[in-house]
C-alpha cells in the first residue's frame, strides 16, 4: 500500500495531538496531587458545597446535650450557662446594650457576632452571651470596657500591637508633632520618607520600597508586580494561608467568584515543588509564614470548631528547611517568591521572617505593626521587580495607585517606630523572643496537664493558638469563660490568641492563672465530659447526617409544597 503524503500528515498531526494531550493530563494529574486533600486545598469544590449547607439549630434541650450527653450532665451544662449569662448580663451590661445598639448599623459587627461559635447553637449563645465588642481605654496589657472591666488584652489588634498600646499611643503623637506643620498633604512627600525607606531597606536587605494603605493592597502590589515582571499569569498559595481579602489569593470560601488564576498548592510538599518546577504559567508564590504554626490548616477560628481536631505544631528545623527548598525552585525557574510578612514582619525578629528562618525572599509585605498604630501596607523588593515600565516599551506599564499612600501622619508614626526599633531595650526582647514566648507556653501546658484539662496552647513566638486534647462539641465555651475571667479575645475566639511583647512575667503569670480558672470552669460544669464514643470522626459524621437531613427535609417540603422556603 502506497502512503500518501496527505495521509501521513494527517497520521502525524494526530500522534502530536495525543502525545500532547497526555502530556496536559499528566500535568493535570500533578496538579491534582499537589493540592491539599482537605477542602481548603479544592478551593472551587469548598465553594460549591458551602452553598449545599443549610441553616439548622439546636432547640434549648439539644443545645446541652448535642454529644449524647446524660441527663445530669445536661443538666451541669444548663446551670453553667445560666451562671455564666447572669456575669455577662450585670458585669457586662454597658457594653452589651452599646454592641447591640452598633449591631444595628455596623454589618462588620452582625457578622463577627454569628460567626463566634458553630451555627447549630448561635442563636442561644448571641441571646445569652452576646457580643461586647466595645472597649474605652487601653493600659499596660489590659483594656477596659464600658463597664470599667480590665482585662488581659490576648487580641493583639490582629497582630498590630506588638509592643504595647501604650508604645503607639506615643508613636502616633510623636509622629504626629512632627508632620504637623506639613498636615494631611497628600502626593508630595514629608522629608522623613527617606529615612523610613533606608530604614526598611536595610531591614528587608532588599532594594526598593513602596508605600500602601493595607496589608491586602500591598500583597495585591507584590503579585502584580510579579505578574508584570515575569509576563506570567497565576500565582501560588499555600492550602490555608491568609493574605487578605483580595479576590486573587483567597480562592475559596467568603469569596463570591472563583479565583481562575490561582493554584492552591499543599505547603511541605514535594508534589508542590515539581508543579513548581513544570508549569510554565507561575508568576509567583506567595507564603505566610504563620503557617509553620499550622501548615495547610485555615486559621484556626472557634465557628469551626465543630470536634477537637485542630491541631498546631512548630517546628522551625523543619520549616526552614522546606522555604529553603522553595526558594531554590523559584531561583530555578525565575519564579518570583514573595513572603507576605503583613502578620509576622517584626514579630518574629527584627528581619522578619527573612532573619529568622535564615531565607530571603524576592519581596516581602509588610503591614500592621509598621504603621506604628496607623493603617499600611508595604512592599520591599529588588529594584528590577519594583520597577513599573519598561524602558524599551514605553506603553507598557504597571500601575500601582492609592489616595493615601505615604500619608505624612502615617510616614511619621512608621518612623517613630522605625526608630524605637534601634533601641537597646528592643533588642534585648528580639534577643530573648522565643526563649520566653516557648517557656510561658510550656508552664502553661504544664499547669493545664497537671490539673487534668483537656487542653493546651501551640505558639510560634507570641502568637498562639488552643489546642484540645479529646473530642468534644463544645470547646467554643472556652472563650465565654475566659472572658468571664477577664481575657479579652477577638472574635474568632480560642483560635488565636496574640501577645504584645511588653507583656512582663507577672502579667504573663495572671493570664495564666485565669486561663487554668477557665478551663478548670468549663470542666466543672460538664462541656468537657468524655464519652469513649464519642471521637472526632463520629462528631463530623453526626453533623453531616444532621446536614443531609435537613437538606433532605427542606427537598421533601419544596415537592410537597408545604409552604416553607426549601432554599
Ligand atoms: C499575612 C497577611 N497578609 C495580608 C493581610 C491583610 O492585611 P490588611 O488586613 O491590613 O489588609 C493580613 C491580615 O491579617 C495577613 O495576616
Amino acid at each position: 500500500m502506497q502512503w500518501g503524503s496527505a495521509t501521513l500528515a494527517f497520521y502525524g498531526i494526530g500522534a502530536a495531538a495525543v502525545a500532547a494531550s497526555v502530556a496536559a493530563l499528566r500535568k493535570r494529574l500533578e496538579l491534582s496531587q499537589a493540592k491539599h486533600p482537605s477542602l481548603s486545598g479544592h478551593a472551587r469544590i469548598a465553594r460549591r458545597l458551602a452553598r449545599f449547607v443549610p441553616f439548622y439549630e439546636y432547640d434549648a434541650e439539644r443545645f446541652f446535650c448535642s454529644d449524647g450527653a446524660t441527663h445530669d450532665i445536661a443538666a451541669r451544662r444548663r446551670a453553667g450557662f445560666n451562671q455564666l449569662a447572669q456575669i455577662y448580663r450585670t458585669r457586662f451590661a454597658e457594653t452589651i446594650r452599646a454592641t447591640a445598639e452598633a449591631a444595628e448599623s455596623l454589618s462588620d459587627l452582625q457578622f463577627t457576632a454569628a460567626y463566634r461559635v458553630p451555627f447549630q447553637y448561635r442563636r442561644m449563645v448571641r441571646a445569652h452571651l452576646p457580643s461586647a465588642s466595645f472597649v474605652q481605654a487601653s493600659h499596660g496589657v489590659t483594656l477596659i470596657d464600658l463597664d470599667g472591666n480590665h482585662s488581659y488584652d490576648l487580641t493583639g489588634s490582629y497582630g498590630v500591637n506588638l509592643l504595647g498600646c501604650d508604645f503607639y499611643k506615643t508613636t502616633i503623637e510623636r509622629g504626629a508633632a512632627r508632620v504637623r506643620e506639613l498636615g494631611p498633604v497628600l502626593g508630595s512627600y514629608h522629608p522623613l520618607i527617606n529615612e523610613n525607606a533606608k530604614m526598611l531597606k536595610e531591614i528587608s536587605g532588599l532594594d526598593e520600597v513602596s508605600f500602601h494603605m493595607s496589608g491586602t493592597e500591598a500583597v495585591m502590589q507584590a503579585v502584580r508586580l510579579a505578574r508584570y515582571h515575569t509576563r506570567r499569569s497565576h500565582v501560588v498559595r499555600f492550602c490555608g494561608a491568609y493574605h487578605g481579602w483580595w479576590d486573587d489569593v483567597q480562592p475559596g470560601v467568603g469569596n463570591p467568584i472563583a479565583a481562575r488564576r490561582t493554584y492552591t498548592l499543599t505547603e511541605m510538599s514535594e508534589r508542590a515543588l515539581r508543579v513548581l518546577r513544570k508549569r510554565r504559567n507561575v508568576a509567583c508564590v506567595l507564603v505566610n509564614p504563620l503557617q509553620a504554626l499550622h501548615p495547610n490548616l485555615s486559621p484556626p477560628s472557634d465557628s469551626a470548631l465543630i470536634d477537637s481536631g485542630r491541631g498546631a505544631h512548630f517546628d522551625k528545623a523543619r520549616y526552614g528547611e522546606w522555604l529553603k527548598k522553595l526558594r531554590a525552585v523559584c531561583s530555578e525557574r525565575n519564579i518570583v517568591l514573595i513572603f507576605d510578612e503583613v502578620f509576622v514582619g517584626f514579630r518574629l525578629a527584627k528581619g522578619g521572617a527573612q532573619e529568622y528562618f535564615g531565607v530571603r525572599a524576592d519581596l516581602v509585605t509588610y503591614g500592621k505593626t509598621l504603621g506604628g498604630g496607623l493603617a499600611v501596607g508595604v512592599v520591599c523588593g529588588r529594584s528590577d521587580l519594583m520597577k513599573r515600565y519598561r524602558n524599551a516599551r514605553p506603553a507598557d506599564i504597571c500601575l500601582a495607585r492609592g489616595t493615601f499612600n505615604s500619608h505624612p501622619y502615617v510616614m511619621a508614626a512608621m518612623n517613630e517606630f522605625l526608630r524605637a526599633l534601634k533601641t537597646p531595650q528592643i533588642d534585648a526582647l528580639y534577643r530573648e523572643l522565643d526563649e520566653v514566648w516557648n517557656a510561658r507556653a510550656h508552664m502553661l501546658n504544664a499547669r493545664l496537664a497537671a490539673a487534668k484539662l483537656p487542653v493546651r496552647v501551640a505558639n510560634l513566638s507570641s502568637i498562639w493558638t488552643v489546642c484540645y486534647t479529646q473530642p468534644s462539641r463544645y470547646n467554643w465555651m472556652l472563650q465565654y469563660y475566659l472572658r468571664a475571667e477577664g481575657l479579652l479575645l477577638s472574635w474568632i475566639g480560642t483560635g488565636r490568641l496574640i501577645f504584645s511583647l511588653n507583656y512582663s512575667d507577672a502579667d504573663f503569670a495572671a493570664v495564666a492563672d485565669r486561663f487554668v480558672a477557665a478551663a478548670s470552669a468549663v470542666q466543672r460544669d460538664g462541656w468537657w465530659w468524655h464519652n469513649p464514643a464519642l471521637t472526632d470522626r463520629a462528631i463530623r459524621r453526626t453533623v453531616l447526617k444532621e446536614i443531609i437531613a435537613e437538606r433532605w427535609a427542606r427537598l421533601r417540603r419544596a415537592v410537597y409544597g408545604d409552604g416553607q422556603d426549601p432554599a
